[in-house]
């Protein structure tokens, strides 16, 4: 190793207050991993436009840390404003790009949309890179990317299908924009992380997944039932090609997928990284709809009213990681439970259930639907 990428190195180690730009960060998988980078001992800086996420998300990360990042609230489209936050704060080492759009339905609707959060967003991000010297970026990819594989578990060497939403396509279309820009650019350097199904909040229950409206992920669902907030869950099929007919996924706790992008970004500031890393973050077990469904009825004690519909289109039958590349190169592994990671949400739930109840107190029985939409 040449002496400068060994000088940098025990400097990295020695100095634990690097700037970290994390921007959708105050997002479901963004302030978790902003907990855990935090607890590493980064500075962080929060780039969020707030079009998915709550400010009260902050108070949530200062009371776990007792760190209140900065925060600033901008789009990440808008090329002046990031240049601006860039020259404002400078000396930021590495970025998390978490900032997204992420609603497979809505961009079917809306596919321009997408398009242009999701591509012009991370354009702006690299573009602005070499300009102050950020020496890399953690890009949220999904297993999205890998369509209906024909086997699993998965690869980062299954070759990818054709995406079949908007939404799973900016998720290609950005992998190829980062893999071209930094064989571009030999001062930069990416990890891809491609998430399987994150689930779960903090153990504290002060942060968690906050859907916006119906939620279309299956977990919320499911705790918002068992809350009484949803009628019945909607299990959709029960004839797929499975040991249960319901559709397998790979569901990784989302603190653990955070832990993740602190191993990502340690690589990254240690000069380890040459180019473009790909690495698969699941837990390599797939489990079925019902198999989720029965476990978080079992460990929470709690019933969720259900029936059997249709299947619903777009949907794959059958999903999970090979992670042994994570866990080889980074080091990382999925550690917590399922049986803890599903007692997090119910937690969650509750926690959000009677902030809900106490508001409605405060305010004389007037709905506050900011954080929980009835159906
Ligand atoms: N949750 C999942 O199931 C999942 C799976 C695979 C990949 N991902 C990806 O992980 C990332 C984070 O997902 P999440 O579940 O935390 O979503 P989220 O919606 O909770 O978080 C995204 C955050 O980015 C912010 N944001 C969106 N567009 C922005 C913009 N133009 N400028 C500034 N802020 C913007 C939102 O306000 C939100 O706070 C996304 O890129 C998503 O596509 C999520």
């Amino acid at each position: 190793m040449e002496v400068t990428k060994q000088i940098k190195k025990f400097f990295n180690k020695y100095n634990s207050k690097e700037k970290i730009l994390v921007t959708g960060g105050l997002g479901y998988i963004g302030s978790h991993t902003v907990v855990e980078l935090i607890e590493a001992g980064y500075e962080i800086f929060i780039v969020d436009n707030l079009v998915n996420s709550n400010i009260e998300v902050l108070n949530g990360i200062k009371e776990i840390t007792g760190v209140k990042p900065v925060f600033e609230n901008i789009d990440c489209t808008d090329y002046v404003a990031m240049d601006r936050f860039f020259s404002k704060h400078e000396g930021i080492k590495a970025i998390i790009h978490f900032a997204a759009l992420k609603a497979v339905g809505e961009s079917v609707e809306n596919p321009l949309a997408y398009y242009r959060n999701n591509v012009i967003s991370l354009v702006n991000v690299l573009e602005l890179m070499p300009i102050h010297k950020v020496e890399g970026i953690v890009f949220s990819s999904s297993c999205t990317v890998y369509g209906q594989p024909d086997h699993s578990p998965v690869s980062e060497d299954t070759p990818l299908q054709k995406a079949v939403s908007p939404y799973g396509n900016t998720k290609q279309i950005c992998e190829d924009i980062i893999t071209d820009t930094v064989k571009a650019n030999p001062n930069i350097c990416s990890v891809m992380l491609r998430y399987f199904n994150p689930i779960g909040a903090h153990p504290s229950a002060l942060i968690g997944e906050l859907p916006n409206g119906v939620p279309s992920n299956l977990l919320p669902f499911i705790s918002q039932t068992a809350a009484g907030i949803r009628k019945k869950l909607s299990v959709f099929g029960n004839d797929y090609n499975t040991p249960d007919g319901s559709c397998i996924r790979d569901y990784i706790n989302v603190m653990d997928l955070a832990d993740a992008h602190v191993a990502a970004l340690r690589r990254i500031l240690d000069h380890n990284v040459e180019g473009v890393e790909i690495y698969n973050v699941g837990t390599g077990k797939g489990l079925s709809v019902l198999e989720i469904l029965s476990t978080f009825e079992k460990v929470n004690e709690v019933k969720v009213p259900c029936e059997i519909v249709g299947r619903r289109s777009g949907d794959i039958e059958q999903i999970w990681a090979d992670p042994s590349k994570a866990n080889k190169v980074l080091n990382w592994e999925a550690k917590v439970s399922l049986e803890d990671t599903l007692k997090s949400i119910w937690k969650w739930q509750l926690h959000l259930s009677e902030n809900e109840e106490n508001k409605e107190k405060v305010k004389g029985g007037v709905k506050m639907s900011s954080l929980l939409h009835g159906s």
